[in-house]
């Protein structure tokens, strides 16, 4: 099982941005989080980040064929994003937004998430940990489906 994990803006400023709401580890340490968490569900996992909103449509593309499952943190264009979401649905794959904070507890503006439409789940506010649960849903969910 291959799972894709994409990451977007500021995410890679992870330890330096707002470490109050973000914690003081660093985007390698989420990384190497990451990588522990798929070794030990015995799974495939690819981790990307990149700050251009394009780039992200053309990562979740790439899924296609690539991967059985999407985890994805779209960062702030989680609140913009229709293409985004779009590139969701033209793949088709299973996908969980996860979120580092608890997004509903912030701004009201951080409540609206256009690539949760096509997601089977959001995990928020469970900070690294968030990722593992995601994945876990999509091992269990792709598991079942087969
Ligand atoms: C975030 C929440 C977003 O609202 C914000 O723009 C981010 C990070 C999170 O992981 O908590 O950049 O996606």
């Amino acid at each position: 099982m291959k799972l894709r994990i994409i990451n977007g803006p500021n995410l890679n400023m992870l330890g330096v941005r707002e470490p109050e709401i973000y914690g003081r580890q660093s985007y390698a340490d989420l990384e190497e989080y990451i990588a522990r968490a798929g070794a030990a569900l015995h799974i495939e996992v690819a981790c990307f980040q990149s700050n251009h909103e394009g780039e992200l449509v053309t990562l979740v593309q790439q899924a296609r064929g690539a991967a059985d499952g999407i985890i994805l943190n779209a960062a702030a264009y989680t609140h913009t994003s229709i293409a985004l979401l779009d590139a969701l649905k033209a793949v088709a794959l299973p996908a969980v937004e996860v979120h580092l904070s608890d997004v509903n507890q912030r701004e009201e503006f951080r409540r609206i998430s256009y690539p949760a439409m096509a997601c089977k789940t959001v995990i928020a506010g469970h900070g690294f940990a968030g990722y593992k649960m995601a994945m876990e849903y999509l091992v269990e969910l792709l598991a079942t489906k087969r």
